[in-house]
């Protein structure tokens, strides 16, 4: 009995030798599930481990050996980039919704990415499995590229279209167009249950930075000694960007020779902002046109308007409005954090891939 009592505690000393063994094993190869939103203007990356960073996507070299100096740095990456930029030459990897591919700007991208993966402080042993969501256009044409580029640093790599990254994150699958209003560019995407291919997706160079130089634009017409500056523009937007009727007046402060004078830019802002909105609805009635007929409708009713753009003051509204011209449809702003949104779809994807699927790709 003793001994039989002693052979029990020995085989349950085995057994958690062996428990402990295959602990340590599992340890020694965690699996990381990265979701990276690879924008025009921002690169959001949110981990399966907890950690995000969300960081300018622009990369800038000094331009001359008295900037180095000054700077102590050979590349400065994001928010540093752009606050030294007087002093930098500036790369921005993605321009027009597409990779640049020279290689300067591959070079750019490449130091980009690796900056924010180290700052996300992820354990060296672990293996690593990314979706990298990159604006539609981008995702079509620079595949290939983007994986190859990439995959140094991760264990998998997949690349998908953000606007239907978007989609996963908000669990709508079926019958659903986002509207991922970005920087350079504004892509649509219709949802249909499945990775979304070519034909269910559009883009056009209508988006953020549009807006910006057409305000720059009618703002220095109208008033022809104002000096106004793109991050001025940008930061107008932002503040007051809106589509049809306006909720308060945008005053601001515009400099003219050496000093400044105060402005309403409640029409020109109007019509910025507004510029975006034809095309909008060209794309949307395009690909409900060329939609199953059966599923039209629904998919009318289903329009998520997302990225920066949709923080535009009424811009689901004055969609719904245009859209009622041609057919109707409804339209909503996504409720999440817009910035975020697609990262965190890119996370949601890689883990639920099938193994199967990144074993293919190692
Ligand atoms: N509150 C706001 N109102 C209007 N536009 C905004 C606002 N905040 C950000 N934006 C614009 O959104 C664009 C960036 O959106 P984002 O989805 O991050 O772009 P991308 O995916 O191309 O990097 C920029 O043009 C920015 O100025
Ligand atoms: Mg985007």
């Amino acid at each position: 009995m003793a001994s039989g009592k002693k052979n029990n505690k020995d085989e349950s000393k085995v057994k958690t030798e062996e428990k402990t063994e295959e602990k340590t094993e599992e340890k020694t190869i965690e699996k990381i599930f990265i979701g990276v939103d690879f924008g025009t203007s921002k690169i959001a990356m949110t981990t399966s481990s907890g950690k995000s960073i969300l960081e300018q996507n622009v990369v800038g070299y000094p331009k001359d050996a008295i900037s180095s100096k000054f700077l102590k740095k050979e590349v400065l990456y994001g928010a540093e980039a752009l606050k030294h930029r007087v002093a930098l030459n500036i790369h921005r990897p993605i321009e027009c919704g597409v990779l640049k591919t020279n290689k300067e700007d591959l070079d750019a991208a490449k130091g980009l990415l690796e900056y924010c993966l180290n700052s996300l402080n992820l354990p060296d042993d672990a293996e690593t499995y990314a979706i990298l969501g990159v604006p539609a256009k981008a995702s079509v044409l620079s595949k290939k590229i983007l994986t190859e580029m990439t995959k140094d640093f991760f264990t998998g790599v997949m690349v998908a279209s953000d606007p239907f990254c978007v989609a996963y994150e908000l669990g709508l699958l079926e019958n659903v167009m986002v509207v991922d209003i970005g920087a350079g560019t504004t892509d649509i995407c219709r949802v249909r249950g499945t990775l979304p291919e070519p034909e269910d997706m559009t883009s056009f160079g209508k988006a953020g930075d549009y807006i910006d130089d057409s305000l720059i634009k009618s703002i220095t017409s109208d008033y022809t000694s104002a000096m106004v500056t793109k991050e001025m523009a940008k930061r107008w937007k932002e503040e007051y960007g809106f589509v049809g009727e306006p909720s308060k007046d945008c005053e601001v402060d515009v400099p003219v020779d050496s000093s400044t004078i105060k402005l309403s830019i409640v029409q020109e802002l109007k019509d910025a902002c507004e510029s975006i909105v034809p095309p909008i609805i060209e794309g949307i009635t395009s690909l409900i046109a060329t939609y199953d007929p059966d599923f039209r409708e629904e998919l009318r009713n289903n329009i998520i308007v997302s990225g920066g753009g949709s923080l535009i003051k009424n811009i689901d509204e004055f969609i719904e409005e245009e859209l009622s011209i041609v057919g109707g449809g409804k339209v909503t702003v996504i409720k999440e954090d817009p910035f975020t949104a697609g990262s965190k779809g890119a996370l949601k994807l890689a883990i639920d891939m099938p193994d199967d699927y990144w074993k293919k790709l190692i």
